[in-house]
């Protein structure tokens, strides 16, 4: 119970890394708010569990989920930013340096640079008075160059270095938030496998892509007390492949 009497908003929480995110948070006594894009079905009987839609593009819409997770739960003490797109999922098109087009630079930089920076902007105002944490969802792909996923992996460097600086700034600001991001390496989602193919991955040290929920896990230790003195990390869940 690593969560207990903590209440979590989790966005991109009906797939993937999100969702496991969502569920590993509730089996750990939180009480969560999931979000998403297609909405998430509320648990029926199961108190402590919200599921709300939720663009993260549109500021409105954050403070809306704030409101709701508040009135619901009284205190909103984490803040999962999971949601976001690769590019493959908005179709339109190639991303290589030559044949990007601006509109998916645009597209993909909305979701996952400005979702994070408005999810951060809403938490610190609803945290502020009483401390909390923030954890972002970057990517390896942010760490290297990534010539044929050049937008989106441009859009999880800035949100590994908006990270440092939300981190920095409650820090400096005595606001007792702790912000940090996890950089997963590849995971297996509905996001990751439309890329690639089958066999062995063997460019990674493990051998193998990841589960959701091993990022899960990664995050829950970040949200947690057990990281009270960590912020501003960019933690690597990747099969070693950031050591290569
Ligand atoms: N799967 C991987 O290999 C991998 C690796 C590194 C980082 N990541 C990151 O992990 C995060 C989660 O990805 P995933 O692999 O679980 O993918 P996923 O596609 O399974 O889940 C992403 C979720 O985000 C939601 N979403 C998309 N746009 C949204 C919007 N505008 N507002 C609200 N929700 C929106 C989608 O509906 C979806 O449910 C992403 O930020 C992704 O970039 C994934």
């Amino acid at each position: 119970m690593r969560l207990k009497n903590k209440t979590a908003i989790v966005t991109g929480a009906a797939s993937g890394i999100g969702a496991a995110t969502a569920q590993l948070f509730r089996r750990e006594g939180a009480r969560v708010v999931a979000t998403d894009l297609k909405g998430v079905p509320a648990d029926g009987a199961a108190d402590g569990w919200l599921g709300l839609a939720q663009d993260v593009r549109d500021a409105a819409q954050w403070q809306a989920v704030f409101e709701q997770a508040l009135q619901r739960f009284g205190h909103v003490d984490i803040l999962v930013n999971s949601a976001g797109i690769n590019g493959a999922s908005a179709g339109t098109g190639r991303q290589d340096p030559e044949h990007l087009a601006l509109e998916e630079w645009r597209v993909i930089q909305a979701v996952n640079v400005e979702g994070t920076m408005l999810g951060c902007q809403a938490a610190i105002a609803h945290m502020k008075a009483a401390g909390g944490a923030i954890v972002n969802v970057a990517s390896y792909a942010g760490t290297v160059g990534s010539p044929t996923a050049v937008a989106y992996g441009a859009t999880k460097a800035a949100i590994v270095q908006y990270t440092k600086s939300v981190a920095l700034h409650c820090g400096r600001a005595g606001q007792a938030i702790r912000c940090n991001v996890v950089t997963p390496g590849p995971i297996r989602t509905p996001l990751y496998v439309p890329l690639t193919g089958s066999g062995t991955p063997t460019h990674i040290p493990l051998q193998r892509i990841g589960e959701p929920g091993e990022v899960a896990a990664a995050i829950l230790f970040l949200a947690s007390d057990a990281a009270s003195y960590v912020t501003g990390t960019a933690l690597p869940v990747d099969g070693g492949l950031s050591t290569t």
